[in-house]
């Protein structure tokens, strides 16, 4: 397909490929999941059924990207390993971290009734993730050792924080209460003052859950006097460990050992060192433009499996603008969005607030909701349709040094999407008329814009003008001043030309 004057910009993406040997990690949290609990009315200190969740939407992760060899969770925490020698995405971070993030938010709206058949989800639930690159095993089994440090002392201290609040204390007076106090403060007062032995609470909240594949003994047939014949098979489950960062746990899964490396030594203290490199952030160029751009994941496979009209639905693309409103309301750092097709691009506010947090937390937030959206928001464009497998989707972020260049970036998205559109229509009305999908290929090889066009009206009587503005020109969703009160509005105008910029100049102020 032609290329544009704009496709210059594409050098402003930044390679974040993860070389060999390191590992690759992704973890995962809830965003504002205290609200979302409260919101939810999920119970204190622990609610085992939405840890069930967590680990179900775990185990659907591992299935459908068999690189991932184990993942450990506990609370709204997630962290997936990947097996050393991954290829997956050519091992891209930021594609990594954004298809496990959309992944795991779709299973976890999609199994929400599952698991919470009374109650509605009341706005969608998010996650947001980063990447921990281990560069040897014992990174790796450090990481495991502090995560499952941090299950057992949060939980501990929730455990205390509940009960207090329980037996009547307000949650600022339990929290003086506890300041300071140590584990084995923590552990006398439960069991004197409530009675409660913590290490008989179960071991899903003490403990966390790993997902892992493990030889299951599993019924094939029967005999003829009715006993079961069983067999060992290999099988994704979840199971509850204390030690999962010790050898005698390790070690003795011979997928792990093989794939990761065995564990040498055990750990006797977590060392801080490799707390503040699993802690430490980077952060976006400041005074730049942060663009966000998310694309559909397979949405070829998508859109046949769901029946889109070809070569656009306009359903389908008005629940991607819906979806794009739904982010510009979370994130009031997004101060425009541009989308086509099955991607979106979201402009950050120069210098927010956003842009000095971990650019991997953005790009995971954004794409976490915008799939949580999709989903919530299905049944309302396609009530007749059910959803036959879970949307996801991808996302980068990229910086731009200057207006101009900012809007050359858009420029070349709506170029794209002129240049994509034209030839869809074309290609699906000559199928239509009765050409083969070749054929159809065979005509267009070469042509032109104006070509095109002449084909268009001379053989289907179609003028490409008239063509609906959201098929040619994509949406524009931005926030606008109207009688005093900003509201975000959708529009499908030329954002390529001064014009619009002109009459709308708060936006890239
Ligand atoms: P990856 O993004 O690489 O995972 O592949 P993809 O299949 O999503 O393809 P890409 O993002 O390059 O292109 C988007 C694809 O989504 C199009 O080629 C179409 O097949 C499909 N698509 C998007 N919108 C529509 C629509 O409105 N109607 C139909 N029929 N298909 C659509
Ligand atoms: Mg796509």
């Amino acid at each position: 397909m032609a290329n544009s004057k704009y496709e210059y910009v594409k050098s402003f993406e930044v390679e974040d490929e993860i070389a060999l040997p390191n590992v690759i990690v992704v973890q995962l949290h809830g965003r504002e999941f205290v609200r979302f609990c409260k919101a939810h009315e999920l119970r204190k200190p622990y609610d085992e059924e939405a840890l069930e969740l967590m680990n179900s939407c775990a185990e659907f992760v591992q299935r459908k990207y068999p690189d991932i060899l184990f993942s450990y969770g506990f609370n709204d925490e997630y962290s997936f390993v990947f097996k050393k020698k991954t290829k997956f995405y050519e091992r891209r971070a930021s594609k990594i971290l954004s298809l496990v993030t959309s992944c795991f938010t779709s299973v976890f709206v999609d199994k929400w009734k599952e698991f919470f058949s009374e109650r509605e989800l009341k706005y969608p639930p998010s996650f947001s993730g980063r990447v921990i690159v281990c560069a040897t095993v014992d990174v790796l089994q450090h990481y495991l050792a502090w995560r499952q440090h941090e299950c057992y002392i949060t939980n501990q201290y929730r455990a205390c924080f509940w009960a207090l609040v329980n037996q009547g204390r307000t949650e600022k007076e339990a929290e003086e209460i506890l300041k300071d106090t140590k584990k084995q403060d923590q552990n006398e007062m439960l069991h004197q003052q409530f009675n409660i032995n913590y290490n008989n609470l179960p071991k899903i909240f003490r403990w966390g859950s790993c997902v892992l594949l493990m030889e299951v003994e599993a019924i094939v047939k029967y005999d003829k006097d009715g006993c079961p014949i069983t067999r060992l098979k290999k099988q994704i489950s979840t199971v509850h460990s204390q030690d999962i960062a010790r050898r005698t746990f390790w070690n003795q899964k011979p997928s792990l050992v093989k794939e990761l490396g065995s564990f040498v030594e055990d750990i006797r203290r977590i060392d801080k060192d490799y707390v503040k490199y699993f802690q430490s952030k980077n952060k976006l160029m400041p005074y730049t433009w942060g663009v966000i751009r998310i694309d559909g994941c397979h949405f070829h496979k998508f859109a046949d499996v769901h029946k889109f009209e070809k070569p656009n639905d306009e359903q389908a693309l008005k629940l991607m603008n819906e979806c794009a409103v739904g982010v510009l309301h979370e994130f009031r750092e997004v101060i425009f969005s541009y989308g086509v097709s099955d991607e979106y691009s979201f402009i950050l506010k120069r210098s927010s607030h956003l842009q000095r947090t971990h650019p991997s937390d953005i790009v995971s937030s954004v794409v976490s909701f915008f799939t949580s959206m999709y989903m919530m928001k299905w049944k309302a464009f396609f009530p007749l349709t059910d959803l036959v497998c879970q949307p996801s989707f991808d996302g980068r972020v990229v910086c731009y040094s200057s207006t101009d260049i900012l809007r050359d970036y858009l420029s070349w998205r709506q170029v794209d999407c002129h240049i994509n559109n034209q030839y869809n229509t074309c290609f699906w009305m000559l199928v239509k008329s009765g050409k083969s999908r070749s054929e159809a290929q065979q005509i267009l090889k070469g042509t032109q814009s104006q070509e095109k066009m002449e084909l268009l009206a001379n053989n289907f009587g179609i003028d490409y003008n008239t063509i609906g503005q959201m098929l040619r020109l994509g949406s524009s969703a931005f926030w606008e001043e109207e009688n005093g009160c900003s509201k975000v509005v959708v529009q499908h105008c030329n954002i390529i030309d001064d014009s619009f910029w002109e009459a709308h100049p708060y936006i890239l102020a």
